[in-house]
């Protein structure tokens, strides 16, 4: 690292042009080589200098962690909101809890950039701020004027209309960003590739930290990345610089290295799955019968987002019987074909294998077959051509773009397969076609594995591992999540960006339809009902649209109905994920999670299968986070709905509501749970019951 120092220094003050603070004396040592005596403070008589204000703003990197209005790519969410800062410097100073010496506005703005830690602000949007995230060095770095001309301009900045405009970054990639040498680039690369990329994603597009592409991280700056890698943040970014990992000049590196395009992460061949493997509990040491008394079949298995943990509850008690390490944020757990193996996968691309028939599950062997993963399948088939329950498991990957055959009984990797291909309407070549869902047929050992860049559904014979044949059907760009018809012979998967549904019959393993639908499908697994008037019907609810569509499902009963959509059911609002619903229920549930009404966002929705022409009732389920995802136990009585709440908020970091289905009464809550998600019970997973 040592030879970079001077590099790493000459360029970052080179970034910092100040052309509206002419006046000032003090000029950076890279275009002054000689020292100039500091000038006295000047004292601004006439208007203050907007322009000097606003590159000084950039010069301290200010933007990277503040909303500032009229200050461009000011959209920083670490620290307060300065919209109102001066009124709220105002009142501050009237509290008991103010802990500085300012009596005027002005004089606590100054105090608040130059010594941060004698008061720290209460509130950085909806959280606690912490002591040393914002550094003193940064308004230190300030001349006197510029620091006289921020003040000013923080006192009065321009009308929120004005504002308005800054919300969109405005940086074009790859013109703004700095450079890199050859070897600054290689070791930030893979800097990241180990300390940062189980947070922020393999590529960079995010995962429980925020995506890091060059979009977002241009208009942040150097300055303003260095800072927050350098200090950590109070919702969870580690303090890279404070606890000694790297200096500042490498800290530098990797702000720099942020802000170009991200390079293709490394390949991950068998040898080094293989040494990723570990085996806590051979098969031959493990019981041979269930040990626990507890009703194991009515566990849910439940994601624990950001704790990278997933919870084994008690369905029957509601009691956590034990929480597992897992992979990074959990994407989906499935069940052996028998239920007594957990298959866990992170987005990490790390599976976790659970036995439930201990007295307290715990991992019996894990793996990383991927970087990125999303998606897990077991072997179901038991027939004429073999029986295949709980003899193997299948990742689906998004980096590298392939999949996994692995033992079931030991996650020891068999085969690989690339997805890369060519697309499914332009045949075009595309380097890194995701997997997304994976699901098992009853009536073949197959999976049907879909293709999501290339838009192909492919048909995975797996009675011969090492050899799977494998049928690719043409279905639609962007192929996401679905699940079976309640006959398990029809297969629904959502095309998301293209808003279809594609059909694929897994007996006669072809494809049946693409159904078009509203604005991005996203069905988790959907839900299968009788609809009065068409029928059997599977549904979905829509990211774009405030709509459940329900699509016929039954062409020999009702051939004229049969893959057409022939139901809209209004919602309150779009934004919904996961919708659920039980053979012995008489409603659908759906969530609208990732609506931007915060009240919209924690309510959920009720439709009654006898008149689904509209939601029966709606209401909010808790008084705070989001709700998502529906699970019912395994005797179709009651639904668990998760509250999604804030890792770093006591008392509120989540829990999960129990609703008795008949009623739809609240029964229980199960609480101080950190951001609860997914939860799949092990009878209803086995059987596929939605
Ligand atoms: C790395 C993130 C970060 C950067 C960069 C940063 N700040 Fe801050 N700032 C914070 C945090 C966090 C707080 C709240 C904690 C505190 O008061 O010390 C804060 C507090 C403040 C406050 C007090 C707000 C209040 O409500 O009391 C002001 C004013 C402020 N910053 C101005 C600036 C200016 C001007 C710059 C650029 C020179 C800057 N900040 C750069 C993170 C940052
Ligand atoms: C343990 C998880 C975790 C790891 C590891 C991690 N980060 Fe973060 N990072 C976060 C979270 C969470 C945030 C959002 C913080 C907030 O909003 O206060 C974040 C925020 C950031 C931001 C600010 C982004 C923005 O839009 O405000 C940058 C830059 C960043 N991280 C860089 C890095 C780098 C570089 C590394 C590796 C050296 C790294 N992070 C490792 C969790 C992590």
């Amino acid at each position: 690292m040592r030879p970079w120092k001077h590099i790493v220094f000459g360029a970052m003050l080179g970034l910092v042009v100040l052309v509206a603070c002419a006046r000032q004396a003090e000029v950076s040592p890279a275009t002054a080589p000689t020292p100039i005596p500091q000038a006295a403070p000047v004292v601004a008589t006439t208007a203050p200098p907007v322009d000097c204000a606003l590159a000084a703003f950039q010069k301290g990197g200010c933007g990277a962690c503040h909303v500032i209005p009229g200050v461009p790519n000011a959209r920083g969410t670490i620290g307060p909101d300065l919209t109102n800062v001066a009124q709220v410097a105002a009142q501050t100073m009237q509290s008991s809890t103010y802990t500085g010496n300012a009596t005027t506005v002005e004089a606590y703005l100054r105090e608040a950039i130059l010594e941060p830690d004698v008061f720290v602000a209460p509130d950085c949007n909806g959280s606690p701020c912490q002591k040393g995230v914002m550094p003193p060095s940064l308004g230190q770095g300030l001349s006197e004027e510029e620091l006289a001309a921020v003040i000013a301009y923080l006192q009065a900045p321009p009308g929120a209309a004005e504002a308005v405009v800054t919300e969109a970054p405005t940086a074009a990639p790859s013109e703004a960003a700095p450079t890199l040498s050859d070897d600054e680039f290689a070791w930030a690369k893979l800097v990241y590739f180990e300390r940062c990329a189980g947070c922020h994603g393999t590529l960079r597009k995010g995962a429980t930290g925020p995506a890091l592409t060059p979009d977002r991280t241009i208009p942040l700056g150097t300055v303003g990345l260095s800072t927050i890698i350098y200090n950590g943040t109070s919702r969870g970014m580690p303090d890279w610089g404070k606890q000694g990992f790297f200096t500042k000049e490498q800290i530098e590196v990797l702000a720099r290295f942020l802000q170009r395009e991200p390079p293709a992460p490394p390949e991950l061949p068998m040898e080094r799955m293989k040494a990723s493997w570990k085996m806590y509990v051979a098969p031959d040491q493990r019981p041979t019968a269930p040990q626990t008394k507890r009703n194991w079949q009515n566990y849910f298995v439940v994601t624990l987002r950001d704790a990278g943990q997933v919870a084994v509850i008690d369905g029957d008690t509601y009691e956590v019987v034990s929480k597992v390490d897992s992979g990074y944020a959990v994407h989906i757990t499935r069940m052996s074909a028998t239920g007594r193996y957990a298959y866990v996968i992170g987005r990490d691309g790390k599976l976790a294998m659970i036995d439930l028939w201990t007295e307290t599950p715990a991992k019996v062997a894990e793996v990383q077959v991927c970087y990125d993963a999303r998606s897990v399948e077991v072997s179901k088939y038991n027939g004429p051509e073999g029986d295949f329950t709980d003899k193997l498991a299948v990742v689906g990957c998004y980096w590298p773009p392939h999949f996994v055959i692995l033992d079931g009984q030991t996650l020891e990797p068999i085969h690989i397969v690339s997805t890369r291909g060519y697309t499914v309407d332009t045949m075009e070549y595309h380097p890194e076609p995701r997997v997304a869902s994976i699901v098992a047929s009853d009536f073949k050992p197959e999976w049907i594995i879909n293709v999501k860049e290339i838009g192909q559904i492919w048909l995975v014979n797996y009675a011969n591992p090492r050899a799977p044949q494998i049928k690719m059907l043409p279905a639609a760009r962007f192929l996401h999540d679905g699940g079976w018809d309640a006959t398990h012979r029809y297969f629904l998967v959502a095309a998301n960006q293209s808003n279809k549904v594609a059909v694929v019959d897994a007996q006669e393993g072809r494809m049946v339809a693409l159904v078009d639908t509203p604005k991005i499908p996203h069905p988790g697994r959907g839900a299968n009902w009788v609809d009065p008037e068409f029928g059997p019907v599977w549904s979905s609810g829509h990211l774009g649209d405030p709509a459940i569509v329900s699509i016929g499902t039954d062409p020999e009963g009702h051939p004229n109905v049969a893959w057409k959509a022939v139901r809209v059911t209004p919602l309150p609002g779009a934004g919904s994920l996961f919708i659920k619903t039980h053979p012995n229920s008489k409603w659908i549930w759906v969530d609208m999670t990732l609506n931007s009404d915060p009240a919209l966002a924690r309510t959920i929705c009720v439709i009654a299968k006898e008149n689904p022409a509209e939601p029966h009732t709606c209401w909010e389920a808790s008084s705070y986070g989001r709700a998502v995802h529906f699970e019912y136990n395994a005797a179709g009585t009651e639904v668990w709905v998760s509250i999604w709440g804030d890792a770093s908020k006591p008392g509120e970091t989540g829990e999960i509501v129990v609703y008795d289905d008949a009623t739809l009464t609240e029964k229980a809550r199960i609480p101080n749970l950190v951001t609860p998600t997914g939860k799949f019970n092990v009878y209803n997973t086995v059987h596929d019951i939605y």
